[in-house]
This record gives C-alpha cells, sequence and structure tokens, in this order.
C-alpha cells in the first residue's frame, strides 16, 4: 500500500501545573476517592501563563518535527483539533503556522471537539493519496481549565489541558493508515455542549492562583448529561470498532494496542470489554492528565512511542467519542 498516512514523529506538551484529586476538594464538593472511583483520574494538568493553546500546540509540534526529521518550512499543511482556541479568529492551526515558522504551510482548524485528532487524521490521509508526498503536521490542543465552570462538580473534575502533534506523510510501505470511519449524529447536541462564547472573558488562569475558587472563570456554559455520555461513547465506540475490523477482515486478537480517547477509565474497561480486547492492550494516560479532549490521544500515542510501546508493524486502533456527538475509529500499521 502506498499513499495512506504514515506517522513519522509524534510530540506532546504537558502543561507544568499539576491539579490533584486533593486540592479539588478545597474547590468544589467532592472528594480524591469518589473522582478516583469513578473515573480513575487522580491528577490533571492546568495552563498557566504561556501555556496558551497554541503555545502549547506549537511546542507539541516541534518535538514531533524534530522527531521526523522535518523543518517547519518543509511542511504543506497544518491541522489542530480543538475546541478551545484561544481566538474564534485567526484559527489555532495559523497561530501555531507563525509560532514555528511553517511559512509554505496552509492551516486550518478542525472542530469535532474529543474526535479533533482523528477527524484530522482522516483529513489528512485523504489529501495524501492524492499528494503523497506533502508533509502535514497535526496537532490536538486544548485549554479546558479556561472554559469549565469550576463551581460544578459534574464536569470541573474532569477536565485537563494539554497538546499532543504529530507529523504525516503518504506511507512508501505496508506501514500506515489502514481503514478508518468517522461518524457524527447532531441530533443528540444537548447531551454535551460548550458556548462558543464564554459568558464572560476567562483568561487562562495562572497556576498560582490555584486552589482559589475565586479565581476560576464561571461564567462558562460547559453543559453534560454524563449517564446518557458514557452510555453512548460505549456503545458507538464499540460498535465503530467491531463494523470497521469485521469490514477489514481483522479479529481483535490481531490488535496490538488500542489508543482511545481518554475520558473516563470506566467507559476505557467498558468498551475493552465489549469488543473483548484484554485491558492490557488499552493504552491508558487519563489517571495522569484526566480529559483533554483532542489532545488526549496524540498526547497518549506520543507517550506510547516514546516509551518504546509501539513496535514497527504493530497493528493499533484509535478510538473516539466527543461533544456533537463525534466518534470514529482508525487502524493503522506502526
Ligand atoms: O469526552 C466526553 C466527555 N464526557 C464524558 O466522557 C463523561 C461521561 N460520563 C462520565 O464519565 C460519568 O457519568 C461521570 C464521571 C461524569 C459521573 O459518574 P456517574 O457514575 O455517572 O455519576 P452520576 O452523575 O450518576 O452521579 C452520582 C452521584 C450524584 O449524587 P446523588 O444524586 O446520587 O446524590 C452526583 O450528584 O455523584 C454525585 N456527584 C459527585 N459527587 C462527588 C457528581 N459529581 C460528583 C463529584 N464528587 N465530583
Amino acid at each position: 500500500m502506498t499513499g495512506r498516512a504514515k506517522i513519522i514523529g509524534t510530540g506532546s506538551y504537558l502543561p507544568k501545573r499539576i491539579l490533584t484529586n486533593k486540592e479539588l476538594e478545597k474547590i468544589v464538593e467532592t472528594s480524591d476517592e469518589w473522582i478516583t472511583t469513578r473515573t480513575g483520574i487522580r491528577s490533571r494538568r492546568i495552563a498557566g501563563a504561556g501555556e496558551e493553546t497554541s503555545k502549547m500546540a506549537a511546542q507539541a509540534a516541534i518535538k514531533a518535527l524534530t522527531m521526523a526529521g522535518v523543518t517547519a518550512r518543509e511542511l504543506d499543511m497544518i491541522i489542530v483539533g480543538t475546541i478551545t482556541a484561544e481566538m474564534v479568529m485567526p484559527s489555532c492551526a495559523c497561530l501555531v503556522q507563525k509560532e514555528i515558522g511553517a511559512e509554505n504551510a496552509f492551516a486550518f482548524d478542525v472542530s469535532a471537539a474529543c474526535s479533533g485528532f482523528a477527524y484530522a487524521l482522516e483529513i489528512a490521509d485523504r489529501y495524501l493519496k492524492n499528494a503523497p508526498d506533502m508533509k502535514i503536521l497535526l496537532i490536538g490542543a486544548e485549554t479546558l481549565s479556561a472554559r469549565v465552570n469550576w463551581q460544578d462538580r459534574n464536569t470541573c473534575i474532569l477536565f485537563g489541558d494539554g497538546a499532543g502533534a504529530c507529523v504525516v506523510t503518504g506511507s512508501k510501505d505496508e506501514n500506515g493508515l489502514l481503514a478508518s470511519q468517522l461518524y457524527s449524529d447532531g441530533r443528540l447536541w444537548q447531551l454535551l455542549s460548550l458556548d462558543a462564547v464564554p459568558r464572560r472573558y476567562c483568561p487562562v488562569v495562572d497556576y498560582k492562583t490555584i486552589p482559589d475558587r475565586d479565581s476560576f472563570c464561571d461564567g462558562s456554559a460547559f453543559n453534560m448529561v454524563g449517564k446518557d455520555v458514557f452510555k453512548h461513547a460505549v456503545r458507538e465506540m464499540g460498535d465503530a470498532v467491531e463494523n470497521l475490523l469485521k469490514r477489514e477482515g481483522i479479529t481483535v486478537d490481531d490488535i496490538d494496542l488500542m489508543i482511545p480517547h481518554q475520558a473516563n477509565i470506566r467507559i476505557l474497561k467498558s468498551l475493552a470489554e465489549r469488543v473483548n480486547l484484554p485491558f492490557e492492550k488499552v493504552y491508558t494516560t487519563i489517571q495522569k492528565y484526566g480529559n483533554s479532549s483532542a489532545a488526549s490521544l496524540p498526547i497518549a500515542l506520543d507517550e506510547a512511542n516514546r516509551e518504546g510501546r509501539l513496535q514497527k508493524g504493530d497493528l493499533l486502533l484509535f478510538s473516539v467519542f466527543g461533544g456533537g456527538f463525534t466518534w470514529g475509529v482508525v487502524l493503522l500499521r506502526w
């Protein structure tokens, strides 16, 4: 197979500030025990000054470019999956372009919530079919701490900030993206939504002010019907994985590692059980970073890669689910 997307470098950036469950106990009526047992999350990262979405994205991008041995000037396209760009215009991708000096690329954002990175990968793959020499930078980056309501314990305990990136180009061998399928269902938008414009402008919080609850933005309308999102996530991701494997004539035993969107450890365990994948084959970062929406998958991918968990020839599954609803699955050979 030639011309399909092959990942040739990965990178990630996590904010320095770690916010633990114990600290959250001082902000909202919650407990370390509740958060750990219901979500698997023990801590999350919170962006501070100089760690705006585009800045973190650029840092992750530089690491991915270095690993790929590609210069910023060689890039043809930049796609950023994000729902928390610091500006509506210009796009986060244009700010990254400026930051890293990728003057020969065109750049745009993809808004698909937690599925943003998989959507970006699919778009890149379609371009590469026609132009396999293109060098494309894909990023998932989020600053959810600036948008969640820090007085709402149902949601604020879940999210974290960060960025992950990868460089892709057309594959010249049998490695690379093998198959993918994306989905959306806008009829269910009200189960998980975030206002386009905060009701009150929320600058990125300065890490020194945490955990002073008065310093947090409380004007953002982050709406989530957690139990319904949970059920849909397991069902839709499960169906998507099963349908893709069936279509490609592959069994779940052939999969070496699943790297899913990191939303809740119970969602990931239910998904693994649903598709009969041993949980040891599911890569998780949720314990350390919480749910960083579009950033979670590329951060996990970079960590798995740098830990040596990915061997050449391994069969990987990416599985995503997020607001919209949006979801999807990607099968690739490393
Ligand atoms: O990327 C996609 C984004 N979102 C998701 O993936 C979220 C998917 N959903 C979930 O992960 C889970 O539904 C949650 C973790 C959000 C909630 O877990 P749950 O087991 O569904 O709990 P629940 O909403 O049914 O709440 C159970 C109880 C309630 O109290 P009562 O009514 O039983 O007295 C809540 O008020 O837990 C209470 N509760 C909390 N207690 C302590 C809710 N949040 C908290 C909290 N600390 N942070």
